[in-house]
């Protein structure tokens, strides 16, 4: 086969002919390679990350076609504080975000991107969030220097020719999205397996619907239709066009009789988004099943009826791999068996990965997420982990044994539920439900969660994550709230607000809940609410289950845990909702009085 020439262009389209050429300009790279998205090219990309050592092959007869990576070691995770959004005011960001001046970070971007792709390749990566032509769909082009964000959103979103033909035909605005690792290289020096930057800027210009990212090649800060495009930017423009970008997972629960009803959950970063969307339920709920569309962010937009519709606008997995097992999620295991790429996590020696959870017994040596010698008495003495906390694997999620026949429909699926929840080891009970739409705005945008590796900061201080969106609204919290609320207008139908708390610890500290495959317990009063059929009680904070409103067969669990579990602690909520005015106190000005009200009616009922 010839191979085709991948400095050719493969657009028409003058706008963005030029922007290429222009940010070739300004970032000098040795080459220019336009992406049209073919396995032969994947797979090419692969083979010479092998050949300059980013990436290992895996031992084909037990890992088929996957591949390993390891990162720098300061190169781990999202970096909050060297996120920006940089609206023309300071005010439309609010104060929960990075906000430098636009024109003065324009300045500095043209000095960081200057030269920065030096001695590599530029590579136009057009991309489509959501499937190719779906009406919610949107479409970016990144140009990045990194080969490994090539192939990675080669499995996380639609990417190359299908994309091309949609920007050519002008159908949609694109959103232009620079990437650069900041590495560049002399002639003659020899490249490193990890290029980056210990600089990292990860900046967003909401007006102009731009995304310049530097100094980063790891997961949201590399690939940009992530979190940069699919919630910053993307909750710009649902704000603007009365639809909502949400850090949710999206699944389906069927029923016996075959009824399948949709939920919606956010969990901030690490709390379980992707072990909830591929939940097995467990062998005694016979004929029930879980279907999964979407782990980590919904599109969700009313329909010509007030109906609320959700996409999924990735195409697969970037997951948290500690923890993941046979046992805790067998459909991520199955997801992840092949067609993968591992990064920091173990390698065996028999070119295999590893990390911790996998199995019970670990391996006697293996080389840990850094290349270091790992052994199972080392961890013992030292502590030392052989994968990253925020090691991820990155799959294709058609591979996902449970995804849903549906998951790709234009349309979307009917949303029923939406679940709110994080990582409490207090205060907060294993479920409860929202009165209406107003309380369930007010339950979501004071949510809480003990912060996790995810992103670097300190490790297990619970902070407010309205949404789960903290990390991820590209505007004023405030006016995002003030969205929430008046999506109710556009609804004839909303769906049922809920709460849950998988987390909460007794006083030795052990989980009380044994969570993953019994969620479905919770999952399946939440589905049961939604469609008005199962009963609860009426408590301060919403409705929750009697120990008798939740299916119990298959798991011995007292009511005197499961009143525990659900107890309502006065003085905790005392300072839960002190937390909440805090919050609250910094969104001021753009606040909806709506959230105030609530919360007098909170205070008033406890
Ligand atoms: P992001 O990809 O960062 O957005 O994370 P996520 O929300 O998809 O979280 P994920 O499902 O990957 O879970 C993160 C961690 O929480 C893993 O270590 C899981 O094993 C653990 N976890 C998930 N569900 C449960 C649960 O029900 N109970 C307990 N105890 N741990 C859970
Ligand atoms: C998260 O941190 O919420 C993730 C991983 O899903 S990342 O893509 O790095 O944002
Ligand atoms: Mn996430």
């Amino acid at each position: 086969m010839r191979s085709r020439d991948v400095s050719k262009p493969l657009s028409t389209n003058p706008h963005l002919r030029k922007w290429v050429q222009k940010m070739a300009e300004l970032t000098q790279p040795a080459a220019i390679h336009w992406v049209d998205g073919s396995q032969g090219e994947y797979d090419a990309l692969c083979a010479q990350m092998v050949e300059s050592g980013t990436f290992i092959k895996l031992n084909e007869q037990l890992w088929p076609g996957c591949y390993y990576a390891r990162s720098d070691a300061g190169d781990v995770a999202r970096v909050e504080d060297r996120t920006y959004v940089c609206s023309l005011s300071r005010d439309s960001a609010g104060p929960t975000n990075h906000w430098v001046d636009p024109f003065e970070m324009r300045r500095k971007l043209k000095t960081l991107f200057s030269g920065a792709m030096a001695g590599r390749t530029m590579y136009v990566l057009p991309f489509s969030m959501g499937p190719v032509g779906s009406p919610m769909a949107q479409i970016g082009v990144q140009l990045t220097d990194s080969p490994y964000v090539v192939v990675s959103m080669r499995i996380m979103a639609r990417i190359g020719l299908p994309v091309f033909r949609e920007i050519d035909r002008e159908a949609k605005r694109v959103v232009p999205c620079l990437h650069s690792v900041g590495a560049p290289l002399r002639p003659g020096q020899k490249d490193v397996p990890w290029p980056c930057k210990p600089e990292k800027y990860i900046v967003h210009f909401p007006e102009s619907r731009e995304i310049w990212s530097y100094g980063s090649g790891y997961g949201g800060n590399a690939l940009l239709g992530k979190k940069c495009f699919a919630l910053r930017i993307a909750s710009n423009m649902a704000r603007d066009e009365g639809w909502m970008a949400e850090h949710m997972l999206i699944l389906g629960v069927e029923n016996p009789q075959g009824e399948k009803t949709y939920v919606a959950a956010a969990f901030p970063s690490a709390c379980g988004k992707t072990n909830f969307a591929m939940l097995v339920p467990p062998a005694a709920f016979q004929g029930w099943k879980v279907w999964t569309v979407g782990d980590d962010i919904a599109w969700l937009r009313p329909d010509a009826n007030g109906r609320l519709r959700a996409i999924n606008p990735e195409s697969g997995f970037f997951g948290v791999v500690p923890g993941t097992s046979v046992k805790t999620n067998p459909n991520a295991m199955a997801a992840l068996a092949k067609n993968t790429i591992f990064t920091n996590v173990a390698l065996t020696p028999e070119g295999g990965v590893w990390w911790e959870g996998m199995t019970e017994t670990p391996p006697s040596e293996c080389l840990d997420w850094q290349g270091r010698p790992w052994t199972p008495a080392l961890a013992r003495e030292t502590g030392a982990k052989a994968a990253h906390p925020n090691a991820r694997f990155t799959a294709p999620a058609s591979q996902c044994p449970t995804i849903d026949p549906d998951w790709e429909k234009p349309e979307g699926v009917p949303i029923s539920a939406i679940v709110f929840g994080g990582r409490r080891a207090t205060t907060m009970p294993l479920v409860y439900q929202a009165f209406n739409w107003s309380a369930g705005v007010y339950m979501g945008a004071t949510m809480g969660s003990e912060m996790t590796a995810a992103a670097a900061g300190a490790l297990g201080k619970v902070r407010r994550d309205p949404f789960a969106m903290l990390p991820f609204c590209g505007y004023h919290m405030g006016d995002y709230f003030r969205h929430w609320i008046k999506m109710q207008r556009s609804l004839s139908e909303t769906p049922r607000i809920f709460h849950v708390n998988w987390f909460r610890k007794d006083a030795e500290g052990r989980f009380l809940w044994p969570g993953f495959s019994d969620n479905m317990r919770v999952l399946k009063w939440i589905v049961d609410r939604a469609r008005g059929r199962a009963l609860g009680r009426e408590t301060p904070i919403g409705w929750q289950p009697r120990y008798e409103d939740l299916e119990w067969k298959g798991l011995e669990f007292s009511r005197e845990t499961f009143d525990a579990l659900q107890s309502f602690d006065r003085s905790a909520w005392r300072s839960e909702i002190i937390g909440h005015e805090e919050l609250f106190i910094d969104l001021h000005s753009h606040l909806p009085k709506e959230l105030i009200y609530e919360r007098e009616l909170l205070i008033c009922r406890m």
